[in-house]
């Protein structure tokens, strides 16, 4: 059932995505619909299952979807950069400054972000105060306070003379990851004007054992079925929860914020169960 949910939201997402793209033309245009393809679609499912629960038009929420996706894989491109992670691998394929060049990854990352902003701030996704409220959010989610902060956080950590503690672990976290987690979770509460509380803490949970996953996986994962490089977090002295707590301790952790995410859920009945799901998914996935 989770699975069918996850896989027909990919298959929408990919949809919107190639919609908001198709005028555009050149290589940037190329390296976006490179970017845009491929992933779990993880934020895409849940922006989607949290406008089902809330009864927003499905054309509305493929659209937020697109959008966050976008603010996503920009994430992912500038995080694989030389300057930053350094890798030359992403869902499989070579990164983008790997195929093209540094520029054309910065331009595409840049690019991508506006791409969303463009995708929520259109009379298609819904009216002008739910596109104000969308646009508002998402901006806050991805910026200085959100995941850009959290990936500071992230590579100031690598040279800090001492180890972050638990506080700042979960700090940093819940920027790099967390924000738009959250974002994407609270996405349909936001375009129904209902409230978002229990979502945003199902989702603060969510986040947290999400980043713990693909921290142990960069440790015990498969690099083929992740698609992406390995074995790389220690040696660049990255903070985190398996750094902190090792790789059992962090293991406790995350599946104790399954749980936390799980009953989070409880004012939405058994209509919230794909998302108890994809909370139990996140931890046990292998990309
Ligand atoms: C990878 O995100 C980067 C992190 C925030 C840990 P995902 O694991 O969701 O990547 P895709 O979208 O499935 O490729
Ligand atoms: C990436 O975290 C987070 C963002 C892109 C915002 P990681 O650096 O741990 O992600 P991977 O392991 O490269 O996918
Ligand atoms: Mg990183
Ligand atoms: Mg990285
Ligand atoms: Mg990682």
């Amino acid at each position: 059932m989770f699975q069918d949910a996850l896989k027909d939201a990919q298959v929408r997402v990919q949809a919107a995505l190639d919609a908001a793209m198709s005028d555009l033309e050149g290589t940037i245009a190329e390296a976006m619909r490179y970017t845009c393809q491929g992933g779990k679609r993880l934020r895409a499912f849940l922006a989607m299952e949290s406008a089902r629960l809330h009864g927003v038009e499905p054309d509305q929420a493929d659209r937020v979807a697109a959008a966050i996706e976008a603010i996503h894989a920009y994430s992912l491109v500038h995080d694989d950069l030389p300057c930053m992670d350094d890798d030359d691998l992403r869902r499989g394929n070579p990164t983008v400054h790997i195929k093209w060049d540094e520029a054309v990854a910065v331009l595409t990352g840049d690019a991508l972000q506006t791409l969303a902003f463009d995708i929520l701030s259109d009379r298609r996704t819904g009216d002008a105060e739910i596109q104000a409220a969308l646009v508002s959010t998402l901006a806050k989610a991805s910026g200085a306070q959100g995941m850009v902060l959290g990936q500071m956080l992230d590579i100031e950590a690598e040279t800090a003379g001492s180890p972050l503690n638990l506080e700042q672990i979960t700090r940093l976290q819940a920027g790099k990851t967390g924000a738009l987690i959250e974002w994407s979770a609270c996405a349909g509460a936001i375009m129904a004007r209902a409230d978002p509380a229990p979502l945003r803490q199902y989702a603060q949970a969510l986040g947290l054992a999400f980043q713990i996953a693909d921290d142990i996986l960069d440790i015990e994962g498969d690099a083929e079925k992740a698609g992406k490089r390995l074995q790389k977090d220690e040696d660049a002295g990255k903070a985190t929860f398996v750094s902190l707590l090792g790789l059992e301790g962090a293991k406790v952790r995350a599946k104790s914020l399954v749980e936390e995410a799980e009953a989070a859920l409880a004012p939405y009945g058994e209509e919230a169960h794909n998302l108890k799901a994809a909370a139990r998914f996140v931890i046990s996935r292998d990309a």
